[in-house]
């Protein structure tokens, strides 16, 4: 089972995205744009896993304590990769970077071994692509609105290819909540 860790959006930030998309898609002479319902915020990606290990996944996201985090959606970025550019949002708030170190450790604890690369939180926009002449990312940036939430859970997700189309299932919801009297 190919699994991942990830922050998913509600529907209105989804919405507000594929509204912002009408402008970028018109500053790109190519790319493969994410479906609505795909977008999310990748914290971990554990990839093939072996089904017998799910619990422990779940274990590891149960052994997380952490408040409900307020997030920004901002602005635009690249990644440039050997199968081309990855055009992303940038998705960030306090206590962001620190559930996703918690996150790791508690899976690393449980034998899953960890990627060392920053976290870079973002949520991916398309793939392939590439910006008109002229286009600046900052300019673009500008122009996109940004917006606000608070996620109240992190969700283990199954990613599966069918007759060409990627599908991500949720598998397991961990609540994100106060800690008890506050
Ligand atoms: P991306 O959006 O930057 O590609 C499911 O594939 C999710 O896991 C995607 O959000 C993807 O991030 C993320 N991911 C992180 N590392 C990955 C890897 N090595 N291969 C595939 N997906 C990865």
């Amino acid at each position: 089972m190919r699994l991942f860790i990830a922050i998913g959006l509600p529907r209105r930030i989804r919405e507000g995205l594929l509204r912002d998309n009408a402008l970028v898609r018109s500053r790109c002479s190519r790319g493969s744009f994410t479906r609505e319902e795909n977008l999310h915020l990748t914290l971990v990606f554990l990839g093939e896993t072996e089904p017998e290990r799910l619990d422990t996944v779940k274990e590891a996201m149960d052994a997380l304590s952490s408040p409900p985090l307020s997030l920004r959606v901002g602005d635009a970025g690249m990644f440039s990769s050997r199968d081309g550019a990855v055009l992303w949002r940038s998705l960030d708030g306090p206590g962001l970077s620190e559930l996703q170190q918690t996150l790791s450790e508690e899976l690393e604890a449980r034998g899953f071994p960890q990627e060392k690369r920053r976290f870079t939180p973002h949520l991916t926009i398309a793939r392939h692509a590439v910006l008109r002449k002229g286009t600046e990312l900052r300019a673009l940036s500008s122009e996109l609105t940004s917006s606000d939430f608070t996620a109240k859970e992190i969700t283990l997700f199954l990613s599966e290819q069918a007759d060409g189309v990627r599908k991500y299932t949720p598998l397991y919801h961990k609540k994100l909540t106060l800690p008890a009297g506050k």
